[in-house]
C-alpha cells in the first residue's frame, strides 16, 4: 500500500492543470511509494478556485496561500503562479516544514533565489523547481548519449525558443493571462520565461556557462495596463540573442522571441561534438536527430530515432513500441522522479540549488544587455 503525500497546490492556470493532470496519472503508470493526494488548491477568487477543485478533484480549496500553508494536513506546497510570488509562498511554505515545488524560473532575480535556496536548506525540506524540458525522453536521451561520451569533445551548443504571441502593439500588459508582459510580475522577458528552459537544458547536457555576451530588445515600447488602463513603459525583454562558453571549452549561441511569426513554442537545440551531433525540435518532441561520423560512409547521414522503445528514458512505463507520448507526460515524470527521490532520501533534480545557476546565467544575459560587454558568471 503506497503512503499518501498531501499536495496543496496553489494557481490554478496553464502550470495548475497541467501538475494535477501529473498527479492524477503517476501513480496508474509508476509503481512508487508515495501517492500524491490532491489534498487543496488556492487561488484568490473562490468561484473559480471552487470550480477547478471539483473538476479536478481537490478535497478541498482556499483563497489565501498562507491559510493553505498553515495546515496540517499539506505535506508539499506547489508554487504555480507568477514568478513575483515564488520568493514570498517559497520561504513560507519551507519556514512551515513544507517540501516545496517551485515553478520556474526560480525567482525574479539571482538574490532572490539565494534567499529560496537558504530557506529550504534550513528547513531540511525536498525542493524541487519543474524545468519539465529535462523529462520529455529524447532530452533525456541526449543526456544519455553525451555522459556516455558518444559525442566525444563538444565544440558547439545551439538553442532557440521561438514565439509570435505579442506582435500585435494592441495587446495590454499585465494581470490575467497577460502578466508576463509585466517586469513586476515576471522578472523579465523572454530572457526568463523562455531562454531560462534553454539554460536549464544546456547547462544540465553541456555543464556549467562561464561568461556571455547578449543583446536584448523591447519591440513595443510602451502598452496600456490590463489592471490600471494607464499606457506604461514596457519593460521586459521581447527579444534577446546570446553567446557564451561553456567550462568544458565549447561555444553557445541561444535565441529567442516572441517575435517570430509563425513560431508558437519552437524550442530546438543542437550539439555538435567531435565524433556526433544530436538534435531535437519541441514541435516533435518524440524524435532525436543523431548523426555519428563513425558510421559506415556508404550510409552515413543524420538519423530520426523515434524515442518511444521501452529501453529509451521513461517509455517502458507507457504504451508500446512505436507509441509516442507529449508535452504532459513530462510533468508526469517529474512527479514520479521527485516521489522515488523522496522514498530514497534523495534530492530531485533540478532542485533549487541547481536551479540557480540558471537564475545566474538569466541575469548575466539581461546585465550584458545593458552594459554591452561581456560578464562572467562566477
Ligand atoms: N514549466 C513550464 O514549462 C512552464 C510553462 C508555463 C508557465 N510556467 C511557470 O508557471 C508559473 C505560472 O504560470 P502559468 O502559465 O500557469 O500562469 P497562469 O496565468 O496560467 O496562471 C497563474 C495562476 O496564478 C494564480 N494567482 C495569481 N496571483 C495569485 C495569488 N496571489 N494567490 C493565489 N493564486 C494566484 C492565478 O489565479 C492563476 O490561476 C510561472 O512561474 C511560469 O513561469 C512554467
Amino acid at each position: 500500500m503506497s503512503k499518501p503525500l498531501n499536495i496543496g497546490m496553489i494557481g490554478y492556470g496553464f502550470m495548475g492543470r497541467a501538475h494535477s493532470n501529473a498527479y492524477l496519472k503517476v501513480p496508474h503508470f509508476f509503481d512508487l511509494e508515495y501517492r500524491p493526494v490532491l489534498k487543496a488548491c488556492c487561488a484568490r477568487s473562490e468561484d473559480k478556485i471552487k470550480e477547478f477543485a471539483a473538476k479536478w478533484g481537490y478535497e478541498s480549496y482556499e483563497t489565501d496561500w498562507r491559510r493553505l500553508i498553515k495546515r496540517d494536513d499539506i505535506d508539499a506546497v506547489d508554487i504555480c503562479v507568477p514568478n513575483n510570488l515564488h520568493r514570498e509562498i517559497a520561504i513560507a511554505a519551507a519556514e512551515a516544514g513544507k517540501m516545496v515545488l517551485c515553478e520556474k524560473p526560480l525567482a525574479m532575480d539571482t538574490a532572490q533565489g539565494e534567499e529560496m535556496v537558504q530557506a529550504v536548506e534550513e528547513a531540511g525540506v525536498a525542493n524541487m523547481v519543474w524545468y519539465n524540458y529535462r523529462r520529455v525522453p529524447a532530452v533525456t536521451l541526449s543526456k544519455q548519449l553525451l555522459d556516455e561520451g558518444r559525442l566525444g569533445r563538444v565544440f558547439h551548443y545551439r538553442a532557440q525558443f521561438l514565439q509570435d504571441w505579442t506582435i500585435s502593439a494592441d495587446l495590454p500588459q499585465g494581470g490575467t493571462a497577460l502578466w508576463r508582459l509585466d517586469a513586476k510580475a515576471a522578472g523579465s522577458g523572454v530572457t526568463g520565461d523562455l531562454l531560462a528552459h534553454c539554460i536549464d537544458t544546456a547547462l544540465w547536457l553541456n555543464g556549467p556557462i562561464t561568461s556571455v555576451c547578449a543583446m536584448t530588445e523591447t519591440f513595443v515600447k510602451q502598452r496600456k495596463h490590463q489592471l490600471t488602463g494607464q499606457v506604461e513603459p514596457v519593460q521586459i525583454d521581447d527579444a534577446c540573442a546570446f553567446l557564451c562558453r561553456f567550462a568544458n571549452g565549447s561555444l553557445g549561441l541561444f535565441e529567442s522571441t516572441r517575435y517570430a511569426r509563425g513560431h508558437k513554442a519552437l524550442y530546438t537545440y543542437e550539439v555538435n561534438g567531435e565524433h556526433a551531433s544530436l538534435r531535437w525540435d519541441l514541435h516533435d518532441l518524440h524524435r532525436l536527430q543523431y548523426f555519428d561520423h563513425r558510421d559506415d560512409s556508404l550510409v552515413r547521414g543524420w538519423r530520426s530515432v523515434h524515442v518511444s522503445d521501452s529501453d529509451q528514458p521513461y517509455m517502458g512505463h507507457w504504451w508500446v513500441p512505436g507509441l509516442q507520448i507529449g508535452y504532459e507526460h513530462t510533468f508526469v515524470h517529474q512527479v514520479a522522479d521527485f516521489l522515488d527521490a523522496l522514498a530514497k532520501g534523495q534530492p530531485c533534480e533540478p532542485t533549487f540549488r541547481t536551479a540557480l545557476e540558471t537564475q545566474k546565467v538569466c541575469d548575466a544575459v539581461l546585465q550584458s544587455a545593458r552594459e554591452g560587454s561581456w560578464v562572467s558568471i562566477g
